[in-house]
């Protein structure tokens, strides 16, 4: 019997992917930076059992529909707005994405952009770097505290309650939003449930870590940036769509809040023009939520486990469930 023929939209460290190895024929596309090209990715679902995929690939109805042996889909990242459940579920074929492995990287990322943001951390190595320090100063770069601060976490999921853990070793008042009330959290680390409004106007600092759906899709628009307090700062760690980028370029450079963090944005790669890439008092970052070399490489492993349970007509570990 021939073994399954899988496809891998980026070049990935080959020892992570033993377990795949052992029960299909795997070929990658040639870069690890640049994605695979929509034709070559379309060229490799028709004949594929399986495809490794990464966010920024459209995994969509064009593409499953010619996908004829396609079973599994396993993308790398624990979001999965770039695929379309609903024709995988037409199609018979499961979807995995890399929950849990990644949420402490990603907490310990959120909260670096956090405390970046609020101190100044970028601008002031930039300034050093492009010669400007002749001299200490009182006031020099000074920017926001972050102990006793509010914290707002819009999307509690394990990432916002790992995020929540490092702003209580701060001191930080955290008050959290959700869809659902989250008890445990709430009697285990002293986390307070606020409406969306009431989290906008009481925090310090927003950080957005709710996946991108109908629903959050720029739910950080002109009215929520003119909610929130003129000293704030707006960070940004799920997915660029959840906010309305001009809406939050007016606030930034009028002064309606103190500045940005930002991971992601609604075009990824992000040009340098991109007007937001322009401002001191916004840190911008390419998507490197989870990237730390370990989790990332924990991540391309649980895909190809899944990929290989999924093909041996097994349980997937982490099926996305919808
Ligand atoms: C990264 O953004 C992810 O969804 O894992
Ligand atoms: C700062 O370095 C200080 O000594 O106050």
């Amino acid at each position: 019997m021939t073994k399954p023929y899988v496809y891998i939209t980026r070049k990935l460290d080959e020892t992570t992917l033993t377990p795949l190895k052992e029960v299909a024929h795997i070929d990658m596309w040639t870069s690890e930076d640049e994605p695979c090209p929509r034709e070559e990715l379309e060229k490799q679902a028709a004949q594929a059992d399986g495809l490794l995929t990464m966010l920024s690939d459209q995994v969509d109805e064009a593409l499953l529909s010619n996908a004829p042996n396609l079973k599994v889909v396993a993308n790398l990242a624990v979001g999965y707005d770039n695929i379309d459940l609903k024709a995988a579920k037409k199609h018979g074929i499961t979807v995995c994405h890399t929950p849990d492995v990644l949420t402490e990287s990603t907490a310990d990322l959120a909260f670096a952009l956090l405390m970046a943001s609020a101190r100044r951390i970028v601008e002031a190595s930039d300034w050093i770097k492009d010669g400007n320090w002749t001299g200490w100063g009182p006031l020099l770069l000074a920017g926001a505290d972050v102990h006793h601060k509010t914290l707002g976490i819009v999307g509690m999921g394990s990432i916002g309650t790992a995020l929540a853990k490092r702003a209580k070793g701060f001191d930080m008042n955290v008050l959290y939003h959700n869809r659902s009330r989250k008890p445990k959290a709430e009697a285990q680390l002293g986390v307070t449930y606020a409406a969306f409004d009431e989290l906008l106007t009481q925090s310090d600092f927003i950080v957005c870590l709710t996946p991108l759906t109908p629903e959050t899709k720029e739910m950080f628009n002109k009215k929520a940036f003119e909610q929130m307090k003129n000293t704030a700062y707006f960070i940004n760690v799920s997915r660029g769509q959840t906010v309305d980028e001009d809406a939050l370029y007016d606030a930034v450079t009028t002064g309606k809040i103190a500045g940005a963090g930002l991971d992601v944005f609604s075009r990824e790669p992000v040009s340098p023009d991109h007007p937001l890439t322009t401002l001191p008092n916004v840190t911008v970052l390419p998507h490197i939520g989870s990237a730390s070399v370990e989790t990332r490489k924990n991540m391309m492993h649980l895909c190809a486990e899944n990929i290989a349970l999924v093909l041996q007509d097994q349980q997937a570990k982490t099926p996305v469930q919808a």
